[in-house]
């Protein structure tokens, strides 16, 4: 009897569940996507109970569609869209509040309060990251003084907090738990000595009673119910979603590095098996932990990536799809001089700035709808190339190439682009669904699916591979003129 691993991707826009076999191949898949709230400007909410029914309801349409029975699954693996923050009351498992999502800005006074109380070093010494309202703990400090009675329920221990994969492993299996990776994101997490850092509960008000238990990232953690999916099944492996991208690209040696092109682009280096520091504005994160062994990652994330592209779509109405993009782009040999700065949001690593805003630079009379669209795909490698850039120098060491995943790694102007920038290779694999891969290989581990490193690795293999074309000369002088397009779009907004 065949047997598989089904493994849950939770995302921001979407739940997906894809089927994989033992070559680490997708079966069967199916997503679905669930509503955004924004109740207020730079507010961004989920229903927990929506996060969870599309999850539940996607996995099971998977398991359908791939034909198996569950005594075939092996195990499930879960990713999830991370920093997210949900608050329930563990008697009942119903939400109290709607989940804040990881883009929420409702949290970014108390973020330049706590920066000017210089609380920065001391956060970033414990926990790796910038102080930023994207992390968890000023929206659950948040939760728990607007929610009536939060507080005193939290105290009591009736209520529980989690990231996404606490609240469906609560509701898949009835236990409060967390992966170290995901952990590591809440800022409140001490990623040296791996638990709850006490000062930093104290900091924001946070009552230890609520916090999940913290788990390895590859072990069983309990077995989800036979009510769910037909049959008790191990959940084995849990992962933030560019944690589990990582790890699906097999990027399990120090240097190693990908960029998932999705929403926003999140690049990742393998920083071997202590927590790095950044001196360039990026964050040191706990990657995993499997047989009590942690390894760590660098992260640079962007915030505007493939949500770019759909901006062309829907704020300008360019395009209809986002795979249009591709013709429209095309149909000019450049951008005729065009930069745009997608800073709709503010800009991300390494700049870390909360007032910039978007920009189109370089305009003249000849300027058409197809090199805007062309300047907008550009934009996504100039912000990836910025990332790489901060890493080499916080690494100290030379990156060969680069793995690229995520939906917009799908268009080839862009890969090119970016391997010119770059001046290495981008490299593509055969399964670009690394997120949900990276859980699968978690929880495969965990149950001797899989039985080593190695054997994930020999399966990564590259489907094309982008060599630069640019003049060294060429590449020097866009990267200067995009630095001086960034410096045009900052602080434009007033706190
Ligand atoms: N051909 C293309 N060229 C450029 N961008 C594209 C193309 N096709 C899709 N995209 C972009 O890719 C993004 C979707 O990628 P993906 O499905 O990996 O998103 P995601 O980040 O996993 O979503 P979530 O945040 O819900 O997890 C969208 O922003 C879309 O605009
Ligand atoms: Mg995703």
């Amino acid at each position: 009897m065949d047997r598989y691993i089904l493994a849950l991707d939770q995302g921001t826009t979407s739940s997906r569940a894809i089927v994989f076999d033992h070559e680490g191949l997708p079966v069967a898949s199916c997503q679905r996507e669930f509503p955004q709230h924004f109740p207020q400007p730079g507010w961004v909410e989920h229903d927990p109970l929506d996060i969870w029914r599309s999850q539940r309801d996607c996995a099971r349409e998977a398991l359908g569609q791939a034909g198996i029975r569950p005594q075939q699954v092996a195990a499930i693996g879960i990713a999830n869209q991370r920093e997210t923050t949900v608050l329930w009351d563990r008697a009942t498992g119903e939400p109290v509040a709607p989940a804040i999502v990881w883009q929420d800005r409702r949290t970014a006074q108390a973020c330049d309060a706590l920066r000017a109380g210089g609380k920065a070093a001391l956060i970033q010494q414990r926990t790796g990251l910038e102080v930023d309202a994207y992390f968890s703990a000023t929206k659950l400090q948040w939760l728990l003084e607007h929610v009536p009675g939060a507080r005193e329920r939290a105290e009591r221990g009736e209520l529980a907090f989690g990231t996404v994969d606490s609240w469906l492993v609560f509701r898949l299996c009835g236990r409060h738990v967390t992966d170290v990776g995901n952990a590591s994101r809440t800022m409140l997490f001490d990623i040296r000595r791996l638990r709850w850092d006490e000062e930093l509960l104290a900091l924001f008000d946070i009552p230890a009673a609520v916090l999940p238990e913290v788990v390895a990232s590859s072990e069983v953690v309990g077995l989800a119910a036979e009510e769910w999916f037909g049959h008790a099944i191990p959940i084995a492996g849990i992962a933030g979603d560019q944690q589990a991208a990582t790890f699906g690209q097999a990027c399990h040696r120090k240097g190693l590095v990908k960029n998932t092109y999705g929403t926003g682009c999140f690049m990742l280096m393998h920083a071997g098996d202590a927590p790095p520091v950044s001196h360039n504005r990026l964050l040191g994160t706990v990657g995993w932990t499997i047989g009590g062994a942690t390894d760590y990652l660098l992260e640079g994330s962007v915030f505007m990536g493939g949500a770019t592209v759909q901006w062309l779509r829907d704020g300008l109405g360019i395009i209809r799809a986002s795979s249009e993009v591709e013709a429209l782009a095309a149909s000019v040999p450049d951008s005729g001089g065009v930069m745009l700065v997608p800073a709709f949001t503010g800009l991300g690593a390494p700049h870390w700035d909360q007032y910039a805003r978007g920009a189109i630079l370089g305009m003249t009379r000849g300027t058409t709808a197809a090199h805007i669209a062309r300047a907008a795909v550009e934009a996504i490698a100039y912000q990836s190339a910025e990332l790489l850039a901060a890493m080499q120098k916080d690494a100290a060491c030379a990156v060969l190439e680069m793995r690229a995943d995520g939906g917009a790694a799908r268009n080839d102007m862009l890969m090119q682009f970016q391997a010119d920038l770059l001046g290495i290779p981008v490299v593509r694999p055969r399964v670009t669904e690394t997120t949900a891969l990276g859980a699968a290989y978690l929880a495969g581990l965990a149950v001797g699916f899989w039985d080593s490193l190695e054997a994930i690795a020999a399966q990564w293999r590259a489907e094309r591979r982008y060599e630069p074309q640019m003049p060294a000369g060429r590449r020097a002088e866009l990267l200067a003129r995009w630095a001086r397009a960034v410096e045009h779009a900052k602080g434009w907004e007033t706190p």
